[in-house]
């Protein structure tokens, strides 16, 4: 497949250096706007730099990526909320040309999931989004394989810089503030994560998973979200004289989504360690399905992207 990329972060470069193995060809990258090159803290000076066969790509116009002839968009620019702008028209674009669609931008499906069906149903091309929920982790597919009727809800982890901090200050007993800018330091956290500590990127997943088993119907402002930014390093001692400690665990079914701190047994399954993320599928007929590794970064969010290409059909 001839792949075209907006986006020219993390996970755009390393779909780049990462096509070749999966039998794709990268034929054009470009950051969206200088407005999401500010926002996603990508240097331009930086873009300038990547290269494909050679040639220099810098953050551009989306047009130079739509004026080349291509099968599939991957729509890897940085998440939006509300209106998903610029992702949504980069999207719908693709979808009216007859192109295939393959997203790493959450805000379109968590946000306008009925609109971009809707698109799809009017187009040859189709659109996935499995980087958009746990990164490496095969959460959407495994969903698709058992059939999302078959699935009565989705719990875990699936913020690796929440994780990290939590994991840390039970660890250390160290307080929030330290934990987080250790945090930022070791590039775990984003300079503003805003959105991994108060629970937003987490619940956008966990969104995009309800509107995955009740085929829509959900965004953003119908989850309840709460984040870790105020749990002092006592609650972490008080839980572990428990044999329990607190995770950023969030639930999608097809009634809601709700996102929060909570207690979990210390050796238990959702107490994951690290950035690492678990998921957990509640099937009606075969319990419950766990799948657990890397929830983040370039070349594991590139995986789920490429494994999306090869799941669609030819055009
Ligand atoms: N910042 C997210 C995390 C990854 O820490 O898990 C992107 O959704």
């Amino acid at each position: 497949m001839r792949l075209a990329v907006l986006g020219a972060g993390d996970v755009g470069r390393a779909v780049a250096d990462l096509a070749d193995e999966y039998g794709h060809e990268v034929v054009a990258l470009a950051d969206s706007t200088s407005a999401a090159v500010d926002a996603s803290g990508i240097a331009v000076d930086d873009a300038l730099e990547r290269k494909i066969d050679g040639e220099a790509i810098g953050p551009g116009d989306p047009e130079d990526v739509f004026e080349t002839a291509y099968d599939v968009l991957i729509e890897a620019t940085p998440t939006t909320l509300g209106d998903a702008e610029p992702g949504f028209s980069h999207v719908e674009r693709a979808l009216e040309a007859d192109r295939h669609v393959v997203l790493a931008n959450k805000g379109p499906v968590a946000e306008r999931y009925e609109e971009l069906r809707a698109l799809e149903d009017e187009s040859a091309g189709s659109i996935r989004f499995e980087a958009t929920v746990g990164g490496a982790i095969p959460v959407l597919s495994t969903i698709e394989d058992s059939t999302p009727q078959a699935v009565t809800a989705v719990r875990g982890v699936l913020n690796g810089t929440a994780n990290f901090i939590l994991t840390r200050m039970a660890a250390e007993g160290l307080d929030y503030e330290h934990v987080l800018a250790e945090a930022q330091d070791l590039g775990v956290a984003e300079a503003d994560p805003t959105f991994d500590v108060d629970g937003t990127d987490a619940a956008l997943k966990f969104v995009i998973l309800a509107n995955v088993l009740a085929d829509g119907g959900f965004s953003l402002e119908d989850a309840t979200v709460e984040g870790i930014q105020d749990i002092p390093g006592s609650a972490l001692d008080l839980a572990a004289e428990d044999g329990r400690t607190i995770r950023l665990i969030g639930e999608a079914t097809r009634d809601g989504v709700r996102v929060g701190p909570r207690l979990v047994p210390e050796n238990g399954a959702l107490a994951v360690t690290g950035t690492r993320n678990i998921v957990q599928i509640e099937t009606r007929n075969a319990g419950s399905l766990h799948s657990s590794g890397r929830g983040a970064g370039g070349p594991e969010t590139a995986t789920a992207v490429l494994s999306d290409v090869g799941r669609l059909p030819p055009l």
